[in-house]
C-alpha cells in the first residue's frame, strides 16, 4: 500500500469533528535560515500557516514544537533560539489568533483557553531530542491532549518530539505534510522520461542516495561542487576547486550521468581580479570552480522529460555565483514537465527569482526528508507512528 493510502485517514481534515476545543501539539519544522538574529527566508513558517489556521478556526489552542539548526554548545544557544522565530511572527502578525505566547519551561501546564499559540524554545535544547528520549517525549506530550504532525522537513528524523511523542498522545498528520506527500508521490511513479537534477556541496554523504536514485530516473545530472569530485576522480585537473577525498567509483561511468563541462572559474571567492568561463579540460592549477554552467546535452534533457525533480544549485550561489542555477530555472520555465524542486538553498534561490518560481508545480519544504523520501518512498517517523497505530 502506498503511504499516502495508509495516511489517509490520518490527515486533520479528515478529522474534523475531534479537533476542536482542544490543546494541540503541533510539530513544525521551523528550521530556517537565520542571520544576525533574524529570520531570513519565512517559507517554512508561512507554509505551516494552512494547518495552523484549520486548527485555530476549531477553537483550538496550539503549542508548537520545533528545530532550529543543530546546537551543540551554551554559545550556541543564543544562535538557535526559537525567540527569533517568534519575534519574526509577532512583528509581521502572522497568527490569527487570541494570544500568541513563548514558552521556555516545558514542565508548566497550559490551561485550554481556545484560540492561544504558544512557541516553544528549540526543542534541540532539551537533553535527549535527537535520541528519541521517551523521558523528554512524555514531557512534550504533557502539555496538550492531541499530537499533529506538519514538520515535513524533519519526517526523516525519529527524534522525541516528532516521533516518540505519539507514544502518549492520539496523532495525526498536518496538511503540509499531506501537500507534500501527495505532490512527492507523483515522482515514485513519473511520467517518462524522468530526469533528477542533483548540485549542492557534497557528494560523499549522498552516496547511496545517488545509486538508488539512478535506478529510478531515466538521467541525472550531477552539478555544482558535487560534480567536482566526479571529475577529480576522473584525473581532470580541477586547479583549487573544493572536492571531496571519497570514492565514487560506485555511480561513474553510469550512463545515465551527465556532468557540466564549461564552469565559471576565480583566483579568489570573495574578491577575484578574474571571472571567466572554462571548459573542464582548460582549468589552471590556480583556478576555483565557483560555478557550473548548462550544456548542450543537460539542455536537452531538461527539454525532453517529462518529469523533473532538481535538488541543489549549480555554484556558491551565496556568494553570487549562480549563473549556472539561473540557466536551469530558465530551462525549467521552458520545460512542461512536471517539475519539482527540494532542497534549503535551492529552494531560497528559486524564491529569489519569481519569474521562474511561478513556473514550477511543487516545491518542498524539505530538504534530507525530501531526498529520503524519494529514496525510501516512505519516511523512517512516519513508519515509527505508523507501527505505534497497529500495536495500540
Ligand atoms: C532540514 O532542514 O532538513 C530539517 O529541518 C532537518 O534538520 P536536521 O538535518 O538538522 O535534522
Amino acid at each position: 500500500m502506498s503511504i499516502l493510502n495508509k495516511l489517509n485517514d490520518l490527515f486533520i481534515d479528515s478529522k474534523t469533528d475531534l479537533l476542536v476545543n482542544k490543546r494541540i501539539i503541533l510539530r513544525v519544522d521551523y528550521n530556517v535560515p537565520i542571520k544576525n538574529n533574524k529570520v531570513v527566508d519565512p517559507t517554512r513558517i508561512i507554509n505551516s500557516l494552512k494547518t495552523i489556521n484549520f486548527l485555530i478556526e476549531k477553537n483550538n489552542d496550539i503549542i508548537l514544537l520545533t528545530h532550529l539548526g543543530r546546537p551543540k554548545t551554551e554559545e550556541d544557544k543564543l544562535k538557535y533560539t526559537t525567540k527569533t522565530i517568534f519575534n519574526f511572527i509577532k512583528e509581521n502578525n502572522l497568527f490569527n489568533c487570541n494570544n500568541f505566547e513563548f514558552i521556555e519551561d516545558i514542565n508548566i501546564k497550559i490551561d485550554y483557553k481556545g484560540r492561544n499559540i504558544y512557541l516553544v524554545e528549540n526543542v534541540r535544547f532539551f537533553n535527549g531530542e535527537t535520541k528519541n528520549d521517551l523521558e523528554l517525549a512524555k514531557k512534550f506530550a504533557n502539555l496538550g491532549d492531541i499530537f499533529v504532525n506538519d514538520a515535513f522537513g524533519s519526517l526523516h528524523r525519529v527524534h522525541s518530539s516528532v516521533a516518540g511523542i505519539s507514544n502518549y498522545l492520539p496523532t495525526y498528520f498536518g496538511l503540509l505534510v499531506k501537500e507534500e506527500i501527495l505532490n512527492l508521490s507523483k515522482l515514485l511513479t513519473p511520467k517518462r522520461p524522468y530526469l533528477i537534477i542533483l548540485g549542492g556541496a557534497k557528494v560523499s554523504d549522498k552516496l547511496n542516495l545517488i545509486k538508488n536514485l539512478l535506478t529510478k530516473c531515466d538521467k541525472m545530472v550531477i552539478t555544482g561542487a558535487a560534480c567536482l569530485t566526479l571529475y577529480k576522480s576522473l584525473n581532470f585537473n580541477i586547479g583549487k576547486s573544493f572536492f571531496e577525498e571519497t570514492d565514487v567509483s560506485n555511480i561513474l561511468n553510469n550512463n545515465l550521468i551527465i556532468l557540466p563541462t564549461e564552469f565559471i572559474v576565480v583566483d579568489n571567492i570573495d574578491n577575484p581580479s578574474y571571472k571567466i568561463k572554462k571548459n573542464i579540460k582548460d582549468i589552471g592549477d590556480n583556478d576555483i570552480i565557483v560555478d557550473a554552467l548548462i550544456n548542450e546535452d543537460i539542455r536537452k534533457a531538461i527539454l525532453d522529460s517529462n518529469t523533473i525533480f532538481w535538488n541543489g544549485p549549480s555554484g556558491i550561489f551565496e556568494k553570487g555565483y549562480n549563473e549556472g542555477s539561473i540557466e536551469i530555472a530558465k530551462l525549467l520555465s521552458e520545460s512542461n514537465a512536471f517539475k519539482v524542486i527540494g532542497g534549503g538553498d535551492t529552494v531560497n534561490f528559486i524564491n529569489s527569482t519569481v519569474e521562474y518560481k511561478n513556473k514550477i508545480d511543487f516545491i518542498s519544504t524539505g530538504g534530507g526528508a525530501t531526498l529520503e523520501f524519494l529514496e525510501k518512498e516512505t519516511l523512517d517517523a512516519i513508519e515509527y507512528i505508523l507501527k505505534l497505530k497497529t500495536t495500540i
